[in-house]
């Protein structure tokens, strides 16, 4: 593992999705890497890594352990949050309370601790709210209809109260729909996840609304490449879109998993949610150009990568 100057990686939330798929990205690029997550959290996504990573468990509401975990640390990846869009409007106390408190603990303990660039994961789908047009690009007025994007934006500000008053470094990426391997099918976030894993297991899959909402859906090996390359790159902005930049229905989601499975799912349509947005597709032509990013994978190609591994989990649980 490479030890080499400023290469300490932090990733707070490391053990979930995106910090798994993360960590092996840095890795990859000769970065030394950390994973802080919660105490006894599931060490599956991230068994593969061995001893390739150091693992530190902590609760990130702690002040404590937010401060010696930045010990040695060069670059802190932002990946925790304790709400969902789906159920953050149910208790938006306790969404400032467990996320936006502790990422200003952080970000103090960050300039305390003299880091050198915070990367943060906001998020594309609900930051905006409902689009006035799409492609939707950085400009356009965020109005938030969920708690978890009120959150994000106003993590997003502080961060840039924080660059303004003592220099905190930052990049803030607005990530659209993830999907890829290891991202939980039974949760209420990742429609892909729920449709493939439903798909293999032969279960009936519950769509609220009529199928018809379009998302930019980005699979996850080109979302963590576009966050590793902003760490050694000094960007003209501090907020960048990152997606597929296309828009797909769920119902040609559903198409798309019927031709590469050879099954056709089963669709319950059930009544639509009022904190869905009808359409959303980032524009990405800044994050492009200044990091020299596209996204690699299409659609067919991510879902049938997707698709073997809910194959292969379910043949070994
Ligand atoms: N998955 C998506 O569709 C998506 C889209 C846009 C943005 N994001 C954002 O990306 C980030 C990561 O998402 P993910 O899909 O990998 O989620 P995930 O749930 O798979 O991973 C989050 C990790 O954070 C850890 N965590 C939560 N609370 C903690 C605490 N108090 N202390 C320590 N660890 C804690 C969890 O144990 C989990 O391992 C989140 O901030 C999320 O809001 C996700």
């Amino acid at each position: 593992m490479s030890l080499r100057k400023n290469k300490n990686c932090i990733i707070y939330g490391g053990g979930g999705f995106i910090g798994s798929h993360l960590a092996e990205e840095l890795i990859n690029n000769g970065y030394k890497v950390t994973i802080f997550d919660k105490l006894n959290f599931s060490k599956v996504n991230i068994l593969h890594l061995g001893k390739k990573i150091k693992i530190i468990e902590g609760d990130f509401n702690n002040e404590i352990d937010i401060k010696n975990s930045l010990n040695g640390i060069d670059f802190v990846f932002h990946l925790v949050s304790s709400t969902l869009p789906g159920n953050s409007n149910a208790n938006p106390i306790y969404d400032v309370e467990s996320n936006l408190v502790s990422s200003l603990r952080l970000f103090d303990e960050c300039v305390n601790q003299k880091i050198k660039k915070i990367i943060f994961v906001s998020s594309g789908g609900t930051v905006y709210g409902i689009p006035k047009s799409v492609p939707v690009n950085e400009n356009h007025p965020r109005n938030p209809i969920v708690s978890y994007a009120v959150i994000k934006n106003t993590i997003e500000d502080y961060l840039y109260l924080f660059k303004h008053n003592t220099g905190l470094n930052y990049v803030s990426f607005r990530l659209s729909n993830p999907y890829g391997e290891r991202q939980n099918p039974y949760s209420n976030q990742g429609a892909i996840a729920v449709f493939l894993n439903k798909v293999v297991r032969n279960e009936e899959i519950e769509i609220w609304g009529d199928g018809n909402v379009i998302r930019d859906f980005i699979y996850i090996k080109d979302a963590v490449d576009a966050l590793v390359k902003s760490i050694s790159l000094d960007t003209s902005k501090d907020i960048y879109n990152l997606g597929s930049g296309k828009g797909y229905s769920l119902n040609k989601i559903l198409n798309e998993i019927k031709l590469i499975s050879g099954k056709k799912p089963k669709v319950n349509y059930k009544e639509a949610r009022k904190i869905d947005v009808p359409k959303n597709i980032l524009d990405i032509k800044l994050i492009s150009k200044d990091l020299k990013w596209q996204p690699k994978t299409n659609l067919r190609e991510g879902l049938l990568k997707s698709y073997e591994y809910y194959k292969k989990i379910n043949v070994e649980c």
